[in-house]
């Protein structure tokens, strides 16, 4: 298996099995560096000055849209906008399309794994609008079926909001067949991509999606840059989000000329040097090549499903086939808080997110609070398993008197 953790300098510089990418990744050496180059030789305010430094500014910021652009097989770079992360994306939708094309008894339908990101926004334009808002739920394999999908997604329905991949179990969603269905139905879909497009391809117009975010820390480049994807019309027909500084064309006393897209949507000095990481990160990502990242993110979830199971005291949340399971897989140790089991897990240098995952109405929903989550990268090994599987040994001596095994 190849190993890419030596293009990692957290990574080489610790000694710590980092199991978290599903809350944000590492980054490579090539992306701090691009930005280092960035603030040595191109720093200057996009769009706004004449002279050569702010027109290099301008030109890399476009760049890295148009590689965003190829990287999702967007028709075009005006479709691109960029955001501070999935979340202010999928706010963007919720007020300048749900607010403006939803009304009393028009119906939103979610599934009940949506991060708290594609669903409270949602809630909210339920609330303005009167249109209501209902849940597509899982199988008891943590999975949508057809017949649910179905039952749910029907006349009435206005928008579909759908996590690619959820962030708790890992389950890949069937989104080619919910976008076919919704719009069958005449509703427009908004695709919560964070935890797929840092991991697969994800083809927008092979999936014919009409909203795609994500953000760009979960694929290697730093905080901060998120990213939009939109249908042309859709959002040459929607109102800005944010109004102020260069998102205009003509400012008059009482109206305002909007720029064209993407621009109308980036009011503000634009994150220049999120943008650049971000294209340095999928230059990285091409080099590795994403069936690569696949294959490797297989092999480890492989392994891990695998040993996991071998312990009697763990529960594992999530589709058991590999197909339809990402990098992220979810557990307990029977018995004790993950709090408790990821406080141990750490002192043992192995770093898993625990709590309820900004997914609070799918955990109430599988009847627990919390779970403790391992997430996968490129930068991972067989041996961070081992490391997970070695501490999580420590973690059932230390508990042994409230461990429930079988
Ligand atoms: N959305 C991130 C996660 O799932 C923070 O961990």
């Amino acid at each position: 298996m190849d190993n890419y953790k030596n293009d990692f300098p957290i990574l080489t510089n610790s000694n710590i099995a980092y199991l978290d990418s599903g809350a944000t990744t590492q980054k490579p050496r090539e992306v701090l560096n691009a930005i280092t180059q960035y603030y040595e030789t191109s720093n200057a305010n996009p769009h706004r000055g004449a002279y050569k430094l702010s027109i290099k500014a301008t030109e890399v910021y476009d760049k890295a849209r148009e590689k965003v652009a190829k990287f999702i097989n967007s028709e075009s770079s005006k479709q691109i906008v960029f955001t501070r992360n999935a979340t202010e994306s999928l706010n963007l939708i919720a007020y300048s399309y749900g607010l403006n094309n939803l009304k009393k008894d028009d119906k939103i339908v979610i599934s009940i794994m949506e991060h708290h990101s594609n669903l409270v926004p949602w809630q909210y334009v339920s609330k303005k609008t009167g249109a209501k808002l209902e849940y597509m739920y899982t199988n008891e394999k943590g999975e949508l079926t057809e017949k649910e999908i179905a039952e749910k997604i029907k006349n009435g329905v206005k928008i579909v909001g759908i996590t690619h991949v959820s962030n708790v179990l890992g389950t890949i969603n069937p989104v080619k067949e919910i976008i076919k269905k919704a719009h069958e139905v005449g509703a427009i879909v908004v695709l919560d991509a964070s935890q797929s497009v840092p991991h697969m391809k994800v083809d927008v117009r092979d999936l014919d999606a009409d909203f795609v975010v994500f953000s760009g820390h979960k694929m290697l480049s730093p905080l901060g840059i998120g990213v939009l994807y939109g249908k042309k019309e859709l959002l040459e027909n929607m109102d800005p989000f944010l109004y102020g500084g260069d998102m205009i064309e003509y400012v008059y006393e009482q109206e305002t000329i909007f720029a064209e897209i993407p621009t109308k949507f980036e009011a503000g000095t634009q994150n220049v040097e999120g943008a650049v990481g971000l294209a340095a990160a999928i230059d990285y990502l091409e080099k590795v090549g994403m069936d690569n990242v696949e294959k490797i993110e297989k092999e480890l979830m492989k392994y891990a499903l695998s040993e996991l199971s071998k312990l009697n005291f763990v529960t594992v949340y999530g589709p058991k086939e590999i197909e339809k399971h990402a990098s992220v897989i979810s557990f307990n140790v029977n018995g004790i808080h993950p709090h408790d089991v990821a406080s141990i897990l750490d002192s043992k240098n192995v770093c898993v997110r625990s709590g309820n995952h900004c997914a609070q109405p799918l955990l109430r929903y599988m009847g627990i609070d919390s779970t403790c989550r391992a997430s996968f990268y490129i930068y991972n090994t067989k041996e961070d398993i081992d490391r997970l599987i070695e501490a999580l040994y420590k973690t059932k001596d230390m508990f042994s008197k409230w461990i429930k095994e079988g």
